[in-house]
């Protein structure tokens, strides 16, 4: 099976030049002006739209139990969704469950993930971190599932504690794998709550004013250190916090493998949302919140000189109302109570037209910044380079078409998520993505879905936590 993409502009995360790219058995073939191929091969017109490579999310929750709810995405649904906004592999949470093992959870997780319609990688979360666990770590990293997960927050539900992040550090680093850490401060907050709680001060807004920055910094600050010691590269998942950020900047001046990610929502939203009437900034009460504008301008400051590597969307859907998957699916379970909203947003199909919108097309971020931002770079880190990432020879021929001058607005009825709202809702954008190929197929062709469940394939990936 040959394709051809003819006419494009090929960006990288280096390169931008106009080239065919020949396509056979899901691979990048060759790369070159005027490519002669036989008239066996299907062609892909590309005349006046950038060729990116497919995007490469690290950081979703499909199909994902999180206390009393659960995320409203399938694989089959979220990884459609991702598609559509030019994503091509996800790397999502397999969960160790209290009482049971790593290995459990992931083969749990692998049945789940079997509807995925793009590429997927998982990552571990840790829980009961004892002498089993660290073993199975082991196995884990020969299976492919090369990072690990660890909470300094959400106390009773996933937090470990020092020692155990310690423990589990020193496995993951001695053993290639990368560790990410949620980090905040779980005890901290957990005071906070319940003394907001006992003042009746139960809306959406004090999920934000329970949850400090000074608390995200210590805790990043923290779990650097203590990676540090165990010689494991570390990983700062939505990072949110401008003090947050000096901590990793320190720690990286220092020639500390430690990393950082943030998500769209602390770049494009700010607390402003939790003063919306009628629960409706319930939809925003993500974990961290939202911040400040300074705290904004700390991110994109971030990103620019590389103290932060990636953008990834912490897709973490949840429906508004509970009519429309049902109760554990629904922000309502915090109607009454802001500490039961599920915390988490939908984003996977927004990221790179809003990156390339409020990023590129601003002038904030080059566009090879952010390629490296959305693809290359989580590749890099997380043992999916070269496979995953970029545009060359022999690398999976997963391909993003982008228009950069078509003006559309977003829309959640347009989605393909089962989440019924967007954070963006009337958001206008320059920037679209128009077709999508994975391995070769082309999946989405303008409003078409031409995937299907089960097409993704799980990927085992190499080390991780090198240099991106
Ligand atoms: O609010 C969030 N981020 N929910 C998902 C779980 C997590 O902390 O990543
Ligand atoms: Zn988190
Ligand atoms: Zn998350």
């Amino acid at each position: 099976m040959r394709t051809i993409v003819r006419n494009g502009r090929i960006v990288t995360s280096i390169d931008d030049y106009s080239a065919d790219i020949l396509i056979e058995d899901g691979r990048i073939r060759a790369i070159g002006r005027d490519l002669e191929v036989g008239s066996d091969a299907r062609t892909v017109d590309a005349s006046n739209l950038l060729v990116l490579p497919g995007g490469v999310d690290v950081h979703t929750h499909l199909d994902w139990e999180f206390g009393a709810s659960h995320t409203a995405d399938t694989f089959g649904t979220g990884t459609m969704a991702a598609a559509f906004g030019g994503t091509t592999t996800i790397v999502d949470f397999a969960n160790q469950s209290r009482g049971a093992g790593p290995l459990a959870g992931f083969d749990n997780w692998l049945s789940r993930a079997k509807s995925a319609c793009i590429d997927v990688g998982a990552h571990m979360i840790m829980l009961d971190i004892d002498d089993a666990a660290l073993a199975d770590m082991k196995i884990l990293i020969n299976e492919g599932v090369t990072s690990f997960k660890m909470f300094t927050a959400y106390p009773g539900v996933l937090m470990v504690d020092d020692g155990q992040l310690f423990r589990a550090m020193r496995v993951a680093g001695a053993n290639g794998a990368m560790t990410c850490v949620h980090c905040e401060n779980g005890p901290v907050i957990q005071v906070l709550i319940e003394e907001a709680l006992a003042q009746g001060r139960t809306g959406p807004k004090y999920h934000m004013l329970t949850r400090p920055t000074l608390m995200e910094a210590e805790a990043t600050h923290r779990a650097i250190r203590i990676a540090e010691l165990a010689g494991a590269p570390v990983y700062c998942v939505h990072m949110s916090a401008a003090e947050a950020l000096q901590s990793l900047a320190e720690a990286r001046d220092r020639g500390i493998a430690a990393h950082g990610e943030t998500c769209p929502h602390y770049l494009f939203l700010t607390l402003e949302e939790y003063d919306r009437p009628d629960f409706d900034a319930a939809k925003f009460v993500m974990t961290p919140p939202l911040r400040t504008h300074a705290h904004q301008d700390a991110m994109w400051r971030g990103l620019r000189t590389n103290d932060i590597q990636v953008i990834s969307t912490d897709h973490c859907p949840f429906c508004f109302h509970e009519r429309t998957l049902g109760a554990k699916y629904s922000k309502e379970l915090g109607r009454d109570d802001f500490s039961k909203i599920p915390n988490g947003a939908p984003g996977i199909e927004t990221r790179l037209p809003l990156v390339y919108d409020g990023g590129v097309r601003t002038g904030r971020i080059s566009l090879h910044r952010m390629v490296d931002l959305t693809a290359t770079a989580p590749a890099k880190l997380f043992g999916l380079f070269p496979r995953k990432g970029t545009i060359a020879v022999g690398s999976d021929a997963d391909l993003v078409l982008f228009d950069p001058n078509e003006r559309w607005a977003i829309r959640a009825a347009d989605h393909h998520s089962r989440v019924e709202f967007s954070l963006y809702e009337g958001r206008p954008i320059t920037g679209r993505v128009k077709k999508v190929l994975l391995r070769g197929n082309v999946i989405v062709d303008g409003a078409m879905w031409l995937g299907r469940e089960g097409m993704g394939e799980f990927i085992k990936r190499g080390a991780s936590g090198g240099l991106a």
